[in-house]
């Protein structure tokens, strides 16, 4: 971005800014570029296309150049603003917690189509939401579900600060219970109709390859079961296998490397229609089990 004849204009930097993205591995570079302009200048990012001809000022550029050098180095978007969409609401996030993935709304689609046939939509349900991290679940769910009481668990005290800030910022912190600690071990002695989850599933191998802006800009506590991926799901199916009523349902997301042995973590004495959820690439993602009765 170094000072030439022509304006540094809206399109111009732009222009430039996605070429400069494109060069340092982004796989999205134009929407980095536009996401982070429109953050600067304080717009929603459909004005960017309104006015192309602005000049932004030095020191709305020099906050752009900024910007644009830290997601070269790999830094991810959401983090740069402090925000992401999920399930059409924007979340707050920092790097204690997970960026939403839109993968995860499979999770909440799972949910509310079994609400739906089950005709429970009105009804005072108890869900659990394990590894809240942002809180992106639990508060879609009671969003969408306003008879509901909602509990989020997470280990990590950081990410459940970010999820209860989410919680008030959608006006729905009076129906989720936060709480500390591993899996459903702080409520054991609950009862829910339903138990989600996007646990951390995978290995450590897999993490190493993984592009430089999870790897080292996620946290691992969020994204790594151990050596085999199913650290985590293993115990969180034996705990909701106590901890759910009798047909409710565990909604869990996976990852399609470890589908075929979370389907054998399942004990046929305690589960029953164990069923499995596609993404939109057609691989294995959520996996719903429901308690026998
Ligand atoms: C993959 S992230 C999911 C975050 C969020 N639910 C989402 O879908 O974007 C997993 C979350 O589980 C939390 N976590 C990891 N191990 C846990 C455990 N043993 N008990 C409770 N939470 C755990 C992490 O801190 C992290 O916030």
């Amino acid at each position: 971005m170094s000072q030439g004849p022509e304006a540094w204009n809206v399109l111009r930097l732009l222009q430039w800014t996605t070429g400069y993205l494109e060069q340092h591995g982004s796989d999205s570079p134009r929407l980095d570029a536009e996401v982070l302009l429109a953050h600067v200048l304080g717009w929603p990012r459909i004005e960017l296309y309104a006015r192309y001809e602005y000049e932004p000022d030095p020191e709305q550029r020099a906050a752009f150049r900024e910007l644009v050098r830290r997601r070269a180095s790999g830094v991810p978007v959401a983090y740069l603003v402090g925000e992401k969409e999920f399930f059409s609401l924007p979340f707050r996030v920092s790097p204690a917690v997970l960026i939403p993935r839109p993968e995860t709304e499979f999770v909440l689609t799972a949910l509310l189509d079994r609400v739906q046939a089950r005709g429970e939509q009105q009804q005072p349900l108890r869900i659990a939401d394990v590894g809240t991290g942002s809180g992106c679940l639990a508060v879609c769910a009671a969003k969408q579900l306003p008879q509901a009481q909602v509990t989020a668990i997470d280990i990590s005290s950081q990410a459940l600060h970010i999820a209860q800030e989410n919680a008030r910022r959608h006006q729905v912190a009076q129906r989720i219970r936060f709480l500390q600690g591993n899996l459903l071990e702080p409520v054991a002695e609950e009862r829910f109709h339903y138990v989600l989850s996007n646990p951390p599933y995978l290995t450590e191998a897999e993490l190493a390859q993984a592009p430089v802006e999870v790897r080292q800009y996620e946290p691992e506590l969020a994204l790594v079961a151990g050596p085999t991926g199913t650290e985590v799901i293993a115990p969180l199916i034996q705990q909701a296998a106590r901890c759910l009523l009798p047909g409710g349902a565990l909604i869990c997301e996976i990852s399609p490397m470890i589908h075929q042995r979370v389907l054998g973590l399942y004990d046929p004495s305690c589960w029953s229609d164990v069923e499995t959820v596609s993404d939109l690439a057609g691989h294995p993602r959520v996996v719903v089990a429901h308690r026998a009765e």
